[in-house]
Order: C-alpha cells, then structure tokens, then sequence
C-alpha cells in the first residue's frame, strides 16, 4: 500500500507545503541525477547571512553502494533500518565560520536548515520525498569524510518515491499512518493583533 498523507490546512499554502511529509518507505526507483542537481540547485539559491551559505552536502547514490553504505553508517540505528531503502542519502554540513573573517557563524545552523528547507520543497515538487534526520553520528560522519575543524554534520536526509509501507516492520508501519500533528497559529505566535 502506499500511503499518500495531505495536511488539513487552515489556509489555502502552496501545494508543495500540502503535500510533504517523511515517508520511511521508499520504492526501489533511482532518481536521476538531473534531479539530484535541481534540488541541490534549490538549495543553492538560498538566502543566507553575509551570503556566506554556509551549507555543504554529501551525496550518495543506492546504485554506489560503497559510498552509500559509508553514508547509511553515519545513521544512529533506528534510522539506518528504513533509510536503507531510500535511493539517495545525503549528509547536510553546516560550515560554522565566515569565509572572509574566519570569526565564529553563529547562524551557519539556521542557514544550512534554510538551504534543505528549499531542498525538500523542490523535491516535493518533482514527486520525490524526504525524511530529515537529526539521528546521526555526526562524530563518526566528520571521521570518515574528513571533515575540517569549522565543518558539522547536522542532519541526513532519506530521498525517494514514495514505497509500499508493508516493506516496513509493523511498528514503522503504524507510524506512518498516523495522523499529522501541528500546533495551531495560536500557539507559534507569541504576540500577534491577528
Ligand atoms: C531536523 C529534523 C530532524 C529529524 N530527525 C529525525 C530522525 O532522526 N528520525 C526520524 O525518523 N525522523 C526525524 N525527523 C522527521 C520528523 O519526525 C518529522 O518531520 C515530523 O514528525 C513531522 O512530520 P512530517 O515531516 O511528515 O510533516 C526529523 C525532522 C527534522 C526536520
């Protein structure tokens, strides 16, 4: 069964805002390296302080599997099990200083997260889904890519088409079909005349 997931909206949003979400269960579909570079592309016309865009990518491919497999390791276990069926893994890197002053960017996190933010919208665009994680080994990524000093693996993302959910273990599978949860307008507002 593949489960398509909408969010019931208050207000009329994009329909790319509508229609992500984080799916676990991906087909066995590569997505074509064109794709790859339009959301890396998105990605790159983010908005950034000083426009240092202090984001870098790793990318890797289910049809590399040496290179896939050296990503998937960089996974904390509970996501490695349905992240493996995901045709593209990428690690999203904040560069923590300014090119120019090498001073400290206290804001490369919230810029990297701008730049996947865009990332994941052109994927949602082109059919392809994703599913952010924090559930990493960030000590393990910086190891085994040589990251410098400056450089912080944040986040993995899991791409693909959407999978039949039965190919997850019973307990993933009730999660994906659980209801999608936000917090009202009300409650992210802190002060508002609206
Ligand atoms: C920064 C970030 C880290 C996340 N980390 C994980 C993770 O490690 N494992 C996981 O299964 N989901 C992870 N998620 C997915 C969230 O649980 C998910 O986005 C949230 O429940 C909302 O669901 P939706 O994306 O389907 O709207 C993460 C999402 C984000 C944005």
């Amino acid at each position: 069964m593949i489960l398509k997931k909408s969010n019931p909206v208050d207000y009329d949003v994009l329909d790319i805002v509508k229609k992500r979400w984080s799916p676990r269960a991906f087909a066995q579909k590569d997505i074509s390296k064109d794709d790859i570079l339009t959301m890396l592309e998105a990605a790159r016309w983010t908005a950034s302080a000083f426009n240092e865009q202090p984001w870098r990518f790793i990318v890797a491919v289910k049809d590399d599997s040496q290179k896939y497999t050296k990503l998937l390791n960089c996974l904390r276990e509970g996501n490695q099990g349905w992240a493996a069926n995901a045709p593209v893994l990428m690690l999203a890197i904040a560069k923590k200083t300014f090119s120019n002053t090498h001073g400290e960017n206290k804001i490369a996190r919230y810029d990297l997260g701008q730049a996947v933010s865009a990332l994941v919208l052109q994927a949602t665009e082109l059919n392809i889904y994703s599913h952010q994680m924090a559930g990493i080994y960030a000590d393990k990524a910086k190891e085994a890519y040589n990251l410098a000093d400056d450089y912080e693996a944040v986040t993995a993302i899991a791409l693909g088409y959407l999978g039949d959910i039965e190919q997850l273990p019973d307990d993933l599978q009730a999660k994906e079909k659980s209801e999608r949860i936000r917090k009202s307008i009300a409650e992210i507002t802190i002060e508002t005349d609206l």
